[in-house]
């Protein structure tokens, strides 16, 4: 049976007051307290509720005395609601880098206080990790109403999807609009991050087909930050090219460890061969963090207070040809370098539907000599949280090293 042990409500109160309900036990199994009751049914009747806790909590009258070890009241003084998150769903936390999420949300446990829940088309069990669990909850992206019930079921503040799949529109832009609707209303709701986790969706659509998908619900997000200036924040969590893949074909006995949980192939560079297949000359760079470690810092991220547009991080950034420096030197042999012109990549594509997965890869290698993968923002949130990421030496060291 499912339990928020902690349940938090606030941000739903009058401009000048933010109160924090703290609630000591909160239980599905039809044994509800007072405060859980209040918390079930504040949707319908939030400020009703709310004035009458403040007033309960100025007269200190011997009835709210009597509930003093159920539940206690804090009120603070507020302009804006607290934006850090608390209830947390991640939306394909099943999934590859939404599990690595998810794991750095449940470690962060140790330090923050937050609940998550994990959004799944299908019933699975819960996610452990670090002696924290965090409930599947199955939902479907192509029914508002049933996501409705979930968001508020669980009074979610905060949507981390990482959903992906095919057909693409309907990953990327139905289930992902779908969510963002129904969150809308859900009176605890005022997060939302997109399925981004690469490179500005923006910046490189041009040149890679599959990101144009992903842009109607960032415009669909700025239209609601414009619409709930004060309430909502919403931002694009970008990390490059996640460092695992530089872990293809490792045999070592623990080597499969080398890609965390996501897909095992290689990108650009291919160890277990000693060699690269660089677009261009090798001189553009090429941002790398390891999976694990973009789990930590957008576990951190939700603990901030605000949340800027954009949430860059960084294992490290390098150009291509430093990375095949780095690689020979920790494999300790020569690696052979194939560099590529923007016209044998193009080559490459083919019009065949079945080869929509090879093309994606070729058209990011475009995109990287177009300068469609050139940073051109800060890694604000290196700065913005203190996580320490993994570089690439460390990284080749630990899977490819003599050691
Ligand atoms: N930076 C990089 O190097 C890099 C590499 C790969 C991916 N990415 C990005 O990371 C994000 C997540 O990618 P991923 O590879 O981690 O995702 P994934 O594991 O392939 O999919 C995530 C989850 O999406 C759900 N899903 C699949 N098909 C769906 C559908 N038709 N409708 C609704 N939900 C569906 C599934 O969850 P359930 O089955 O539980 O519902 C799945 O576990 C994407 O935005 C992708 O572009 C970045």
């Amino acid at each position: 049976m499912f339990s928020w042990h902690r349940l938090m409500i606030s941000n739903m109160y009058p401009k000048d007051v933010k109160m924090t309900y703290l609630c000591a036990t909160s239980s599905r199994d039809g044994k509800r307290s007072l405060p859980s009751l209040l918390g079930y049914s504040y949707t319908t009747s939030l400020s009703f509720i709310f004035s009458l806790l403040y007033a309960l909590c100025s007269f200190k009258s011997s009835a709210l005395e009597a509930y003093k070890p159920a539940f206690s009241i804090r009120i603070t003084q507020s302009r804006k609601p607290i934006m850090r998150s608390q209830r947390i769903a991640v939306a394909g936390g099943t999934g590859k880098i939404g599990r690595h999420i998810v794991e750095g949300l449940l470690e962060a446990k140790h330090r923050h206080s937050f609940e998550i829940i994990v959004l799944s088309r299908s019933q699975s069990p819960d996610i452990s990790y670090a002696g924290f669990n965090a409930p599947v909850i199955p939902v479907d992206y192509q029914d508002q109403s049933s996501l409705q019930k979930v968001l508020n079921e669980f009074q979610i503040d905060t949507i981390i999807s990482t959903l992906a799949g095919r057909p693409a529109e309907l990953v990327y832009i139905t289930s992902q609009e779908n969510l963002l609707r129904a969150a809308l209303s859900v009176p605890s709701f005022r997060r939302f991050a997109p399925s981004e986790f690469a490179i500005e969706s923006e910046q490189i659509s041009a040149s890679v087909n599959l990101y144009q998908n992903k842009l109607p619900i960032i415009q669909s997000l700025r239209q609601v930050k414009q619409q709930r200036p004060d309430s909502f924040e919403f931002s694009l969590f970008e990390c490059g090219v996640f460092m695992n893949y530089l872990g293809y074909g490792n045999t070592r006995p623990e080597g499969h460890k080398a890609h965390g949980h996501l897909a095992h192939f290689p990108y650009i560079f291919d160890l277990s061969k000693r060699s690269a297949d660089i677009p261009g000359d090798g001189e553009k760079e090429i941002w790398y963090t390891r999976a694990e470690d973009v789990g930590k810092f957008v576990a951190e991220a939700t603990q901030l207070e605000t949340w800027e547009e954009y949430n860059n991080m960084a294992g490290e950034i390098l150009t291509m040809n430093e990375v095949v420096r780095l690689c020979e030197d920790v494999c300790g042999t020569e690696f052979n370098v194939k560099y590529n012109s923007r016209e044998e990549l193009a080559a490459r594509i083919s019009p065949a539907p079945e080869k929509a997965r090879a093309n994606f890869f070729v058209e990011s290698l475009i995109a990287i000599i177009d300068g469609e993968c050139d940073i051109k923002r800060p890694m604000n949130l290196n700065k913005l949280v203190n996580v320490q990421p993994m570089g690439v030496r460390q990284y080749l060291e630990q899977w490819w090293g003599s050691h």
